[in-house]
């Protein structure tokens, strides 16, 4: 168990600047998820928190102590890899078993911790079994068991999911996430899934290009996104954008214009805005209502459905701009071609300027 500090953390290869600086705090017993596009830095800032590279410049504290030099063995953590490089000539006993019997443990000792990961991963009825017999869920249990035996201060994990099919992985975020509750370790998990971050993390670390766009709880980003990169990322389908306009500011109240010339009016921090402005309008597809139910509209053209039963995605466009998504739920009858009007409430929606999001009051 342990709190983890990222000061200015940089790292390089060569002239390639993978990480430009990162800043961070991990509290004892945090679920920590880092979060980006393919490519971002996310296993590069895990595997320096791991010692598997060494940081460029900056300082990683565990526990208060500067860790850069010490050996991924010293630093009392332990990582779970997507690949889940297990030997394909033991049992899942002597898998889980192995990194204990190397480092010198009493066999009771090796036993004794086993047997009860084994438990906490229902493994318990297959330790006989090879890699071969098991299946992807089973497999990347017993990776995740031969990093609990080791009794870590810290868990790693990088994309551990991904091999797994949806339904499997549904079931191991929930096993990943009690085991969590019933450990009480830090934990840092890298995924480039929202979902996953959505659902397992107390902290999202939002990655892009090296740096860090936002750090927040799950609802804080989905609610309360800092910039036009972070509304599009957290949330799916994806939050729509719109070019809008700055038609009038009264006090506190900016009246916006849609491209499909409908207006509304929104009270948030006006002096970041003038007359004449392009900003970006932003709303989740999740926040329409059909029909004029709510107080501002807007008009849309169907040129796609899809109905679930419990819920209907509708695609197509708002005043010439596509790509425009709309989730309701429930079961809606609609035409390709059909021009309907949606309304939504102000609190649901977005104002960003040059990227950034303005807050609203
Ligand atoms: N050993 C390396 N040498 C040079 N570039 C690397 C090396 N490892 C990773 N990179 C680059 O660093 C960037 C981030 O990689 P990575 O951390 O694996 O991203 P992610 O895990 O977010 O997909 C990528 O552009 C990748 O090509
Ligand atoms: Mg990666």
């Amino acid at each position: 168990m342990a709190d983890i500090k990222l000061s200015k953390i940089v790292k390089n290869y060569g002239d390639t600047k993978v990480i430009k600086g990162v800043d961070l705090d991990i509290k004892q017993g945090e679920f920590v998820v880092f979060v980006g596009p393919s490519g971002c830095g996310k296993s590069t800032l895990l595997r320096l928190v791991a010692g598997l590279e060494e940081i460029t410049s900056g300082d990683l504290e565990i526990e208060n102590r500067v860790v850069n030099h010490l050996d991924p063995s010293e630093r009392g953590i332990a990582m779970v890899f997507q690949s889940y490089a297990l030997y394909p000539h033991m049992t899942v006993e002597e898998n889980m078993g192995f990194g204990m019997k190397m480092n010198g443990f009493p066999k009771d000792e090796i036993a004794s911790r086993v047997d009860r990961a084994a438990k906490a991963l229902q493994l318990d009825k297959l330790m006989e079994r090879k890699p071969k017999d098991l299946s992807g869920g089973q497999r990347q249990r017993v990776a995740i068991g031969r990093a609990i035996v080791r009794d870590p201060k810290v868990f790693l994990f990088d994309e551990p999911l991904s091999n797994l099919d949806a339904e499997l992985r549904v079931d191991m975020r929930l096993q990943i996430s009690n085991l969590h509750r019933e450990l009480d370790t830090t934990m840092i998990y890298v995924t480039h899934d929202q979902v996953e971050a959505m659902t397992l993390a107390d902290k999202i670390v939002v990655l892009r290009d090296g740096q860090v766009e936002q750090v927040g709880s799950p609802l804080e980003l989905y609610n309360y996104p800092a910039n036009e990169f972070v509304a599009g990322f957290i949330g799916s389908p994806k939050m729509n954008m719109l070019p809008a306009t700055v038609a009038t500011i009264e006090g506190n109240d900016v009246t916006i214009i849609l491209p499909d010339q409908q207006s509304f009016t929104l009270a948030c921090e006006a002096a970041r805005l003038s007359v004449g402005d392009k900003v970006t309008f932003g709303l989740r597809p999740e926040h329409h209502a059909a029909g004029t139910e709510l107080p501002n509209h807007l008009k849309f053209t169907t040129t796609d459905i899809e109905r679930l039963g419990n819920s209907t995605y509708l695609f197509g466009e708002v005043g010439g701009h596509h790509n425009y998504k709309i989730h309701v739920s429930g079961d809606m009858e609609a035409q390709r071609g059909d021009v309907m009007t949606f309304s939504f409430a102000l609190e649901n929606t977005h104002l960003f300027k040059d990227g950034l999001r303005i807050p609203s009051l």
